[in-house]
């Protein structure tokens, strides 16, 4: 089944709406084949997880080992590196809705493919027209690169960008915030510090 786009101001549908949807997203993902290759490595798809209603919509790269075993996105170190910075501006898991642009785990936790991003591109943004955010946060450049094609993370992480995108006759405006990926910053000190300084500004730019 085709779903409507939604978007924008008149958007008007129940959090159950939302989640059966998001449900019907990912059924279409499974009958459509999209990457079957990685899917017959994969424990599951990894769809999403945390608040529909959330402003503010987390993108990572693909899901790694646990997040292919759990069936949940960032659940393993990256993970609960991410947690800790949320704690630090006052946010959790519930304040927010996590995903990545390819929903299953690539072999040997290999950087996702241009082909796979593709692939998945479609059924992101129909993803993000369900939960409706005004701020999406990449994390790392594999995600970066889609919604801001060009940019360099070490140049442009921390700096909110103004995102325009149309789809289907609809258009969708969104403060795009790149950041580095909690797994490149894990073990390096600067790049630590760097990103929880960027968090300090997502929580000032959804405040
Ligand atoms: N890294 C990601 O990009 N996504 C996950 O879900 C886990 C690790």
């Amino acid at each position: 089944m085709r779903l409507p786009p939604f978007g924008g101001s008149f958007a008007k549908i129940t959090y159950m709406d939302k989640a059966s949807r998001i449900m019907a997203l990912e059924n279409e993902i499974i009958e459509q084949k999209i990457c079957s290759n990685l899917a017959a490595g994969a424990t599951q798809l990894v769809m999403g997880d945390g608040n529909l209603d959330s402003q503010i919509v987390f993108i990572g790269e693909a899901p790694g080992k646990n997040e292919d075993l759990q069936g949940k996105p960032f659940v393993g170190a990256s993970g609960k590196f991410l947690d800790e910075m949320l704690t630090s501006v006052g946010l959790n898991r519930s304040d927010i809705y996590i995903t990545n642009i390819v929903k299953y785990r690539p072999p040997n936790n290999r950087d996702p493919l241009s082909d796979e991003k593709r692939s998945f591109w479609p059924y992101l943004m129909r993803q993000l027209e369900i939960i409706n955010p005004t701020v999406i946060v990449t994390l790392g450049r594999h995600a970066m690169d889609c919604f801001i094609p060009g940019a360099k993370i070490s140049v442009d992480h921390g700096r909110p960008h103004k995102v325009q995108l149309h789809r289907d006759g609809a258009e969708y405006n969104w403060l795009v915030m790149p950041l580095y990926h909690p797994a490149a910053a894990l073990y390096n000190g600067s790049m630590r510090q760097t990103l929880m300084d960027d968090f300090q500004k997502v929580k000032d730019l959804i405040n």
